[in-house]
């Protein structure tokens, strides 16, 4: 698996959102890494690690995660991801809460999909492999999920170099993740919340109830979307560093 590591001291283990890759926490590694270790892995298919065979599966890439912690030899880290990658850090919650420390959730939710969420994921995941991505892809998520808009040009360069069997794989896997809110209501672990106040996929009340489940602290911030890190990375490295500093 590929990964960027930077920093030193508490690792921090950020996972990237959909159709994205580690480059999406570019804009705050310096901020973050001035801190912490920061370790930003592509998740499998996505930037520049491998797809595998494996069937489509987020408890996949969570052991994919604790693997890549073994081969670091961390025992313990901090755990964050955003959306998806949210979704990810719940799968790890679960597959092996011993290995986390504290968890960072950025615009992402417990709840699974409903069905008709799924059956969205599933006809996106086949015209994907039928016509590739490019532009449609981005042409319906931008204006949903960014409102700085500055920011398009570069998450859809991203967006459209995500192979299309990876974007199949990854919202197969989507659609088949459980129900999160049980694992995090029974957790032990210190968790902060970060949600764009105007995130036009995911609505704040999703990310009030992960704070209430995780009895953590929620910072929502004005002017972002979907994705705080890039669309408001200085607000964004203000709202998390004093809680990993604290640790
Ligand atoms: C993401 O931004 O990671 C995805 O859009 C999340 C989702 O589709 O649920």
């Amino acid at each position: 698996m590929h990964y960027t590591d930077t920093g030193s001291g508490t690792p921090l283990v950020l996972f990237h959102g959909f159709c994205l890759d580690s480059r999406m926490w570019d804009p705050v590694r310096d901020g973050l890494s001035a801190h912490v270790r920061l370790i930003t892995p592509d998740q499998r298919g996505f930037g520049r690690s491998p797809l595998g065979d494996d069937p489509p599966s987020l408890e996949t890439v969570a052991a994919d995660m604790v693997g890549l912690l073994d081969d670091l030899g961390l025992e313990r880290a901090v755990i964050g991801g955003c959306s998806m990658g949210g979704y990810v850090a719940m799968a790890v919650l679960r597959a092996a809460p011993e290995r986390v420390s504290g968890v960072l959730l950025v615009d992402t939710k417990a709840r699974e999909d409903v069905p008709e969420a799924k059956a969205n994921r599933l006809a996106v995941a086949a015209r994907a492999e039928r016509e590739g991505t490019a532009p449609w892809l981005a042409d319906q998520m931008l204006p949903t999920i960014l409102v700085n808009r500055s920011c398009d040009g570069i998450v859809r360069e991203w967006m459209e170099a995500q192979p299309r069997e990876s974007v199949a794989w990854a919202q197969r896997a989507m659609a088949d993740r459980v129900d999160s809110r049980e694992t995090l209501r029974g957790l032990d672990i210190d968790a902060l919340v970060v949600h764009g106040e105007a995130d036009g996929l995911m609505p704040v009340e999703l990310a009030e109830e992960l704070a209430e489940l995780t009895a953590g602290k929620l910072a929502v911030l004005p002017g972002a979307g979907h994705l705080p890190p890039v669309e408001r990375p200085e607000e964004f490295v203000a709202a998390v560093t004093p809680w990993l500093t604290a640790r």
